[in-house]
């Protein structure tokens, strides 16, 4: 049976090192930002007493922008129920928007996003250009060796 539960101290040293090892310290690049890890705000899917998924977001001002998502066990449900999570704290605190900020070569995102009520909002052409400046250890090709370039930004209104 599968729990989702927020980001707290006592998943925070797993989440650390899981988003290390998933995405290089020292954090995660979107829009020029770096989005350090220990700072950002979660909710961590559990079965058995094991994290099986993770979800960072952060919220400033009345915006919500999901940082990271991990499924461990994938086609259960798990990504899903994390969304519904982050959708829901960011009700609660007020958003209007929630965003989300992948790559050209994440096409399986794209899918995921869009069916789950996210609509397409802006392209950044060679955005990564500036993302590797501020994270020099940005790979140069992503999934399936696309050449990792651009950003796009989808969002879903509250
Ligand atoms: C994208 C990602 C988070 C999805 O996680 P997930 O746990 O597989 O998500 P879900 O199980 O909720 O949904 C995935 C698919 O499985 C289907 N599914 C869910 N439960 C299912 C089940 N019991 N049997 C069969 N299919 C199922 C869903 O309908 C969905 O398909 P659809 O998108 O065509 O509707 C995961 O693939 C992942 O970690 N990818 C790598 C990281 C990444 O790209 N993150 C996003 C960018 S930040």
């Amino acid at each position: 049976m599968m729990k989702i539960l927020p980001l707290n101290d006592t998943f925070r040293p797993w989440t650390n090192n899981f988003l290390d090892r998933e995405w290089g310290p020292p954090g995660i690049v979107t829009r020029g930002k770096l989005h350090e890890t220990a700072e950002l705000s979660g909710f961590v899917a559990i079965e058995n007493n094991e994290p099986i998924g993770l979800i960072t977001y952060s919220i400033e001002k009345n915006e919500c922008e999901i940082v990271s998502l991990k499924s461990l066990k994938e086609k259960r449900g798990i990504g899903s129920a994390l969304i519904e999570a982050v959708v829901q704290a960011s009700k609660t605190h007020g958003c209007q928007r929630l965003v989300v900020i992948t790559t050209n070569d994440n096409t399986s995102a794209l899918h995921f996003y869009q069916k789950r009520g996210f609509h397409l909002r802006a392209v950044y052409p060679n955005a990564l250009d500036i993302s590797r400046k501020l994270k020099p250890s940005i790979p140069i090709t992503g999934i399936d060796d696309i050449p990792l370039r651009d950003e796009i930004e989808l969002e879903m209104l509250l």
